[in-house]
């Protein structure tokens, strides 16, 4: 088919909407007699529920108050598991944890409300970290604490030690991060017994509020309406976290018989919602003399905070990320998500894989020091290739040309020209520079069987005046979903892409075409798009309608006629697997992802002794498949490279029992754009066969390297070896510090 729209950066479907400022975001939208909601939360991390004594001064009377005793259904979020209530209702396991809900029409009355509510408890101990929860110096979850564990095994790792001529051992620590998408989380509901419950709100997942409030109120599915406002970002911090908020204004509206809106503001978005999992990441490495990588033993541990939620898959994403795209013949990952007294860990863009790569990418390079190589040729020799295996046994059968994106990479950046010049002029300077990369990768799309299960749906519909519109619960949240699928159907139909429309995201309206998560909305869904569009094509052609090459004018005469003779033009496609995908659940072992994205990333530092900041240049050289828009792919990776910077060198949340000290943005400091340094973006295309056009995922990709390469130059500038982030100015001051007086 041709390609007119594909490939090419057309205007964004949704572009003037939101420029213009009449795109309605949910905080934009107001229902007749609404009512705000607010939630008030526990203060403590752990502990029993005394008595909850409401405060004197407040008319309560108008108040509409929601506790754990007016669930119609389930006290649960329903996701995974079935650990995590809606409401606390005996027992408190993190700070912020959800008590009491409060409606009144008026905001300002409401918040004086909250303040007087406090919530009496008696404090029980309480654990804060890995090291506490694999102890179990309290057990908060099953026996031992551990949520999900993975045991993934290739080769015979305790016969290969023997084998190997140097062994190396690290460990390696990521710390939590906030999503900080530019729109707080909010959410609206109408409820009442005969019409069931409409959720409208800021989401990247209908279907999974959907199933959530099903449970929280014993209705049918039909009776459950979510419908997605305009939303301004997700990266993954509005994947669960919404059927919380929805599940709590659903609440106050079912017993106030009013609509309800509740906006958090940020602090309560910061310090309440989900964030990063902190990780916890040993690796113990055989390699032979040469260079040759024999076994890895990796130990991954995540602190999944005081509820399963996600933790379990993005503990099987950081599992099969963990040992990097590198080929060693024995490999064991033990991997395991462990319960705290914190607010529940979540998705975030790579979902676990960052931790892991993170990890992976900074012990590469000490490996490659221990023996006497440099990382680039070390990694060369380790390099997976086609025809080889992943840790999970997957058979790599695309052309992985690793050694190419290297050289692309190092082209791009002038790293050979720079490493020799930093290495002979950094010791007489007070700025000390220094450049390293990571090389990486990303599997798109659901691990394992998780595209099967999902069975994601599309329709396309045409009208009687030729528009189509594309019928999917995949949300625009400000990555590009409505263009690529809008470029997608047009090429496909031959038609103009102002002629395609995008149904809002309303699970009374549209097919559950899965969650949008895992790098699946271009590669999955688009392919799915692509499908009923040349399916709708067809129907036209068959019927004799249309010809194979027609104009666009015959198109839409072709779509009125059918219509008028013969009903409905409506075409539907379901997700099946490409052929030839093995997965085994049991052993975790198998065809892990349909394909993934490949990449090296170069960072160039110049670490200032006196103000410690960092970062001067960023390369990022990646293969995606085929490029969609240039403008949007260049704008995921540019994003995520940005918020990749922000997790390696100032994103530090400060816990205190739990909570977060700093849920601010003048103290949980974000890089700004004058922080960031030019990010330069280069795409090597080689088209995957089973995505539309050829295209891969990239959303999450792009979180993956940075912070390796980042450190890895700071390493080379300086010759300290970090091993935890965020690297912050204060902790580069303290390293540089300590060796300086080392050397004294
Ligand atoms: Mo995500 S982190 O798969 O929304």
């Amino acid at each position: 088919m041709e390609e007119k729209y594909f490939g090419h950066s057309v205007l964004r479907k949704e572009g003037r909407e939101k420029v213009t400022g009449r795109a309605r975001y949910v905080d934009d939208l107001a229902f007749p007699e609404m009512l705000h909601g607010v939630t008030v939360r526990s203060s403590v991390a752990h502990g029993r529920i005394r008595d909850i004594p409401f405060g004197e001064g407040i008319p309560w009377g108008e108040f509409t108050v929601v506790t754990a005793a007016d669930i119609p259904g389930k006290n649960e979020i329903a996701l995974i598991e079935h650990d995590q209530p809606c409401l606390a209702a005996e027992f408190i396991n993190h700070p912020e944890e959800a008590v009491v809900l409060l409606a009144h029409a008026d905001r300002y009355l409401l918040e004086e409300a909250r303040r007087a509510v406090q919530i009496d408890v008696e404090p029980l101990p309480a654990i804060f970290s890995i090291e506490e929860s694999i102890a179990k110096r309290v057990v908060l979850y099953g026996k031992d604490n551990v949520f999900k564990e993975y045991h993934l095994e290739k080769g015979d790792v305790d016969a290969a030690w023997a084998r190997a001529d140097v062994i190396v051992e690290g460990e390696y620590r990521t710390g939590a991060q906030e999503q900080l998408y530019i729109e707080n989380q909010g959410m609206i509901a109408t409820a009442n017994p005969a019409d069931g419950v409409t959720i409208w709100g800021s989401l990247q997942c209908p279907y999974y509020i959907h199933k959530a409030l099903i449970t929280l109120f014993g209705l049918p599915g039909e009776k459950i309406r979510v419908i997605q406002a305009e939303t301004g970002g997700g990266f993954g911090g509005k994947e669960e976290y919404p059927s919380m908020i929805a599940g709590h204004a659903a609440l106050l509206a079912w017993k106030s018989g009013k609509p309800v809106k509740i906006i958090y503001d940020r602090a309560e978005d910061m310090v309440a919602t989900t964030k990063r999992h902190p990780s916890r990441t040993r690796h113990r490495t055989g390699v032979t003399r040469d260079g040759k990588l024999v076994a890895m033993d990796i130990d991954f541990v995540i602190d999944g905070g005081a509820y399963a939620t996600l933790s379990s898959v993005v503990l099987s994403r950081g599992t099969i990320h963990a040992a990097g795209p590198y080929f060693c013949p024995n490999v064991r990952v033990h991997s395991r998500a462990v319960a705290t007294n914190a607010p529940p860990h979540g998705a975030f863009r790579g979902f676990g894989a960052p931790q892991a790569i993170f990890a992976a990418e900074r012990h590469i390079d000490q490996v490659a020091l221990a023996v006497n190589l440099t990382p680039e040729e070390f990694r060369r020799r380790n390099f997976l290739h086609k025809g080889q295996t992943t840790i999970t046994g997957q058979l790599i059968n695309e052309d992985v040309n690793f050694d190419g994106l290297l050289d692309r990479a190092f082209r791009e950046s002038d790293y050979h020209a720079k490493r020799e010049r930093f290495a002979r002029e950094n010791p007489g300077e007070a700025v000390k520079r220094g450049i390293g990369f990571a090389s990486f990768m990303h599997g798109a799309g659901f691990t394992g069987s998780g595209e099967v299960y999902l069975a994601s749906v599309v329709e396309l519909e045409a009208t009687r005046e030729g528009i189509v519109r594309v019928l999917a619960a995949s949300t625009e949240i400000g990555q590009g979903t409505n263009t690529v699928f809008s470029q997608i159907a047009a090429d496909a139909l031959g038609i103009s892409y102002d002629r395609i429309e995008i149904a809002r995201p309303d699970t009374g309206a549209v097919p559950n075409s899965g969650p949008t998560v895992a790098s699946r909305t271009s590669m999955v869904v688009g392919h799915l798009v692509e499908t009923a569009a040349l399916g709708m094509k067809r129907t036209l052609v068959d019927s004799g309608l249309l010809c194979d090459a027609c104009t666009e004018d015959e198109f839409v005469r072709a779509c009125k006629r059918y219509i008028d003779t013969r009903g409905p033009l409506r075409s539907r496609t379901q997700y099946e697997p490409p052929p030839g995908l093995f997965w085994d659940d049991k052993k975790y072992s198998g065809d892990a992802y349909g394909t993934y994205a490949w990449a090296v990333y170069v960072a160039e530092v110049a670490v200032d002794t006196v103000t410690f900041e960092a970062l001067t240049d960023f390369v990022a050289v990646q293969e995606i498949g085929k490029v969609i828009h240039p403008v949007l792919a260049a704008g995921q990776i540019e994003g995520g490279v940005a918020q990749a910077i922000g997790m390696s060198l100032y994103e530090n949340v400060v816990w205190r029992e739990g909570r977060m000290a700093n849920g601010q943005m003048t103290n949980y400091i974000m890089p700004t754009a004058a922080d960031i340094p030019p990010i330069r973006v280069f795409f090597e295309e080689q088209p995957y066969p089973f995505g539309p056009h050829g295209a891969k995922g990239i959303g999450e990709l792009p979180m993956d390297g940075p912070a390796p390469a980042i450190i890895n130059a700071i390493e080379n500038a300086t010759g300290i070896c970090v091993r935890e982030i965020p690297a912050t100015p204060e902790v580069l001051m303290e390293a540089l510090t300590a060796k300086a007086g080392a050397l004294v």
